[in-house]
């Protein structure tokens, strides 16, 4: 069952939403050249998680930021292309870290082959991504190398965990910065450089998709706690089950122990002992979804969607910043 809902434009503008369509159906035909490989076996794993869904949230980046530009300059959809094939190479090597076996509403590479080939296909992703992004240039070759950098980082820093001394929360937001505002940043970079716009606006699309990408993962982080896998088409709870604590854990532990909370005692003695079986997994999902901390970890993922939409106001009016407008709302709202 493939899960497959791309984010809307929650716009009406026929022109705008022609643009769209057409960029986006370009992106997929160029994600499906870029996929192919001489040996049949090599594409089949390739193209597995290209062909189960996905919300393609990064090319819509793209495409909406070469609005401000001129969308059909031959850059544009390469650059789409790019990060999505970057994104997807990373879901790979990430269901190999997280040992999860659902993605995109379907079986993992790692959970339908093994972690090796989920490895390699991985490996094979990030190479076609970086022939394809030689061709625009030395300025997107950077730009895709350092959100690349900033990406594994995060993912490694994530893995360590915060060390002695480090403040949580801080280590979190940084950690997301890395492993997720980096390529959504770069997608706002690449589609509005591509695109030929104004060097302030191409530093406000960047500066969006970074703030962006950050709510973008805690309500990401917040769905692997409160939904479920026919909306997700991931396993819920992974965060938990693999004892990596996202904001609404950290939340509650800059609370105090509170009796008077239903199940907060016992939500903590879960917590601290880690949640490993089944049942363990259920209890500590169902009580953290009824834990005050779930809502103010809602309230931060509305706050950073609110602050990547302040920083659109210097641009001018036009459909594609209300999109991006949107699009915050539709990235926090998820969350609710
Ligand atoms: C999943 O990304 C990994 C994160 C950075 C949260 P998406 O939520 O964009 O996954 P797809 O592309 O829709 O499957
Ligand atoms: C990983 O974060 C984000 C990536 C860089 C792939 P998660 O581990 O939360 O992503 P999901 O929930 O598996 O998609
Ligand atoms: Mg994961
Ligand atoms: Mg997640």
């Amino acid at each position: 069952m493939a899960v497959v809902r791309p984010f809307g434009l929650g716009v009406q503008d026929e022109s705008l939403e022609s643009d769209i369509k057409l960029g986006m159906s370009a992106v997929e035909q160029s994600l499906l050249e870029a996929t192919k490989s001489d040996t049949p076996f090599i594409t089949e794993a390739a193209q597995h998680l290209l062909e189960a869904g996905g919300k393609r949230f990064r090319p819509l980046v793209v495409l909406l930021a070469s609005q401000f530009g001129d969308p059909n300059a031959p850059g544009v959809v390469p650059a789409g292309c790019v990060v999505e094939l970057t994104h997807v190479a990373t879901l790979y090597h990430d269901d190999v870290m997280d040992e999860a076996d659902l993605r995109r509403g379907a079986p993992s590479a790692n959970a339908r082959w093994d972690n090796s080939l989920a490895i390699l296909t991985g490996d094979f992703l990030f190479s076609r991504a970086s022939q394809i992004v030689s061709g625009l240039g030395p300025e997107a070759v950077r730009i895709q190398a350092e959100a690349f950098e900033r990406l594994v980082t995060g993912q490694i820093l994530e893995t360590a965990g915060a060390q002695p001394g480090d403040d949580p929360v801080q280590h979190y937001l940084e950690v997301l910065g890395g492993k997720t505002s980096s390529l959504v940043a770069a997608a706002g970079h690449l589609g509005a450089l591509m695109a030929g716009a104004d060097p302030w606006v191409v530093e406000i699309l960047t500066q969006y998709g970074e703030r962006i990408g950050l709510a973008f993962q805690l309500a990401d982080d917040i769905l692997d706690i409160t939904s479920e896998s026919s909306e997700s088409g991931k396993t819920p709870g992974t965060d938990l089950r693999e004892g990596v604590p996202t904001l609404p854990v950290l939340r509650l532990r800059e609370m105090s122990p509170d009796p008077a909370v239903p199940g907060d005692l016992r939500l903590r003695e879960l917590l601290d002992t880690g949640v490993e079986s089944d049942e363990d997994l259920a209890e500590a999902l169902t009580l953290l979804r009824a834990h005050p901390a779930l809502r103010v970890a809602r309230e931060d993922t509305l706050r950073y969607a609110e602050e990547a939409r302040s920083l659109l106001a210097p641009l001018p009016e036009c459909p594609a910043k209300q999109a991006l407008e949107r699009l915050c709302d539709t990235v926090a709202l998820r969350t609710m």
